[in-house]
């Protein structure tokens, strides 16, 4: 697919907005060469928080590395649902340990994927309903990932009731998103939203309360319209505010501010938006 084309006054906005991406496996070996680089280009574009997603013990293990190494990366502790056999009595008293570390903030990913279907699908209801209750035990919000099974994910968070969480890169109908809002759940905007022509992501996304959107790049996953079939990485999480900002018929520093402010909340970041508005005047400084 071609570039889409960033207008001037769109790129000199986003020069100076504020973002935070929300779900990146920056532990991922894809980036094992040149994480700092990764990271100093998110920097650059205004991003002002990452948070390294766990998907099994190892990569919860790393996600808790990295984020003790830099003061604006965070860590969730989970088990995906593709790696849902995994999860025993063993595993769980591991994500438990992991989880009372100073940089957790979520527990996750977690959830159903009926796509893929990796492991048995009894096994991924048994395996994310054991870590909703470790969110709900620690006061933590749960990352979830739900593929081709809506109904089961909301049945699960509706009797499971951990404190809030997130629909990690939503891709349902308005109906879905705002039945996830009534459960506590957060939507995030990913990649899909830059490329999809169907219009029922783009709807859904518009029907999020204010208070309830988010952004997320999943790298090095889903890299956005303009970047498809590359490495994603954090800096792009811009091109996903601004899609999601085009979706709302909100402008983009509104859609970056909104959503930053969002993710503060929802994973309850110590210290971000103040220090930002400091590093946000610095950036803006004298060419503004
Ligand atoms: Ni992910």
């Amino acid at each position: 697919m071609a570039p889409l084309p960033v207008a001037p006054r769109a790129a000199a906005q986003m020069a100076g907005a504020l973002l935070v991406d929300t779900h990146t496996h920056l532990t991922d070996r894809r980036y094992a060469d040149d994480l700092s680089a990764v990271m100093g280009r998110a920097r650059e574009a205004g991003l002002v928080a990452m948070v390294v997603v766990g998907y099994d013990i190892a990569s919860s293990e790393a996600a808790v590395r990295v984020a003790a190494q830099h003061p604006d990366v965070w860590a969730t502790v989970g088990i995906h649902p593709h790696h849902a056999t995994s999860v025993n009595a063993g595993a769980m008293k591991r994500l438990e340990q992991l989880a009372a570390e100073p940089r957790v903030v979520g527990i996750g990913e977690c959830g159903l994927d009926f796509y893929r279907n990796l492991s048995p699908a009894a096994r991924q209801r048994e395996a994310f309903a054991a870590q909703l209750d470790l969110a709900a035990a620690r006061g933590l919000p749960v990352v979830v990932h739900s593929r081709e099974a809506m109904p089961a994910t909301l049945d699960l968070l509706a009797r499971r009731r951990p404190p809030r969480g997130v629909m990690h890169c939503f891709d349902g109908t308005a109906t879905d998103a705002l039945a996830s809002v009534a459960l506590g759940l957060y939507i995030s905007c990913a990649g899909p939203l830059t490329y999809r022509k169907d219009t029922t992501l783009a709807h859904a996304i518009a029907a999020v309360p204010d208070e309830r959107i988010i952004v997320e790049t999943d790298c090095p996953y889903l890299s956005p319209a303009g970047h498809r079939g590359e490495r994603n990485e954090p800096a792009h999480v811009q091109l996903v505010a601004e899609a999601a900002a085009r979706a709302r018929d909100v402008g983009f520093e509104e859609m970056a501010h909104q959503t930053t402010r969002n993710a503060v909340r929802l994973f309850d970041l110590p210290g971000v938006l103040e220090e930002s508005s400091g590093a946000a005047a610095a950036r803006t400084g004298p060419a503004a």
